[in-house]
């Protein structure tokens, strides 16, 4: 295990009426001014919206909305909400959605103290920023676990990339399985495999003997399977959105990475696909995630054919570790399969004529990864998706 300190700011409300049980204490510890944040209406359609609004109104506060943060939020929203909060001298930050809110109020948490170009200090001058808007997050769609860390993925549209930047921990998360019920059943599942994925994702990293973090990380993707399982025989479920809406949190919460450098090789092409096709994340995800593994062979085989056993109840007996390695990219594209995620970008409406050599040259290669991809290998494996 690699050395590590872990500590952890964010404060989870689990459960049904999390909101209605405990947002009023939160609020007294902030400001009147209170930027309430949403993607494109559907917390005015399910209810949430009226709900937080009569919470923020009882506790006194004033409300600026900031509505329209879309799918893969943008750099330019993320610089609308900076203006909208200093304009309104915002106090405090309510992100209600799934990721693409969550994300896009961590940047505009810290643009909005700060007087450069938030972009440019990150990847210009290596900076970091250190003074935040206080925030907290309702989450509605589950799956990408944004509200436990401090990372956020923006799509910068005129520099075409989608890309991290760093921003504050949210003071809270509320976490109402309730409230992603009206989930349209394509997202519950796109997002629940993100989940899966970023345990993937954290599991490949090195060092690659298994470690606590790894055994915690296996019942989290047997947990992931079994639900969304569950969730597609009944979506009225409520029992396995709230395993879904902690596992996502699991994932992401740093636990899972305790010890280790993580890999995150495929969410990193993943990230600048969508910054060349706007396209669904987990989608994304749902294709490349096998094509790029039978390129990892063989480096990555020891630690595939521990999945293979540990996470999808493969019988290891008569069996080679390459044998188990490949069964297991085998279950893993069968589950994709299986839970009706697309399996090419065909099928995600992804034209032919997509730059893919512009997206095999932009994408961040990262070190945690059991193979150093080179951008001809990417390309390969972006044709091979087609
Ligand atoms: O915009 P509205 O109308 O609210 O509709 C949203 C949106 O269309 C809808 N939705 C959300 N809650 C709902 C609901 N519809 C009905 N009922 C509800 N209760 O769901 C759609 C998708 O929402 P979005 O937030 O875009 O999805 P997701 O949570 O998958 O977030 C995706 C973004 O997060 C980033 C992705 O790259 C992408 O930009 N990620 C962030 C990560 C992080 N910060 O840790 C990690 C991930 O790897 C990921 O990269
Ligand atoms: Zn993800």
């Amino acid at each position: 295990m690699n050395i590590f300190t872990y500590s952890y700011p964010v404060k989870v409300y689990f459960g049904e009426k999390a909101a209605a049980n405990n947002l009023v204490t939160e609020l007294s510890k902030v400001g009147k001014n209170v930027l309430l944040a949403y993607g494109g209406g559907s917390v005015k359609k399910n209810g949430i919206y009226d709900e937080l609004v009569g919470i923020l109104k009882e506790a006194g506060k004033n409300i600026t909305d900031f509505t329209g943060i879309m799918s893969n939020p943008t750099y330019n929203k993320v610089k609308e909400g900076a203006r909208l909060a200093k304009e309104n001298s915002i106090d405090f930050i309510l992100a209600v959605g799934g990721g693409s809110v969550i994300d896009c109020c961590k940047i505009v948490s810290a643009q909005a103290k700060l007087d450069k170009d938030i972009w440019d200090y990150e990847y210009a001058e290596h900076g970091a920023p250190t003074e935040f808007i206080p925030m907290g997050a309702v989450v509605t769609a589950f799956g990408t676990g944004a509200e436990m860390n401090n990372g956020a993925v923006i799509t910068n549209e005129e520099k075409m990339m989608k890309s991290p930047l760093w921003g504050a921990f949210y003071n809270f998360a509320i976490l109402d399985p309730s409230y992603t019920m009206t989930m349209p059943m394509k997202q519950v599942i796109s997002g629940a495999f993100d989940s899966l994925s970023h345990s993937m994702e954290t599991y490949m990293g090195s060092p690659r003997n298994v470690n606590l973090s790894d055994e915690i990380n296996e019942a989290t993707q047997r947990n992931i399977i079994r639900n969304i399982r569950a969730t597609l025989k009944n979506p009225d479920d409520i029992e396995a959105r709230s395993e879904l809406i902690w596992a996502a949190a699991m994932a992401e919460n740093g636990i899972l990475k305790i010890g280790k450098v993580t890999d995150f090789q495929c969410h990193m092409l993943e990230h600048q696909l969508g910054a060349y096709t706007d396209c669904n994340h987990g989608q994304g995800l749902a294709v490349l995630h096998p094509v790029l593994y039978r390129h990892m062979l063989p480096e990555a085989a020891p630690q595939f054919a521990r999945m293979a056993v540990e996470v999808w109840g493969i019988d290891a007996d008569g069996k080679s570790e390459d044998e188990l390695a490949n069964a297991f990219i085998d279950a893993l594209a069968d589950f994709i399969k299986e839970i009706g995620l697309p399996t090419t970008f065909k099928e995600m409406n992804i034209s032919e004529d997509t730059d893919f050599r512009a997206i095999a040259d932009t994408t961040i290669l990262t070190g945690g990864c059991a193979k150093k991809f080179d951008r001809d290998e990417l390309y390969k494996v972006l044709m091979e998706c087609r």
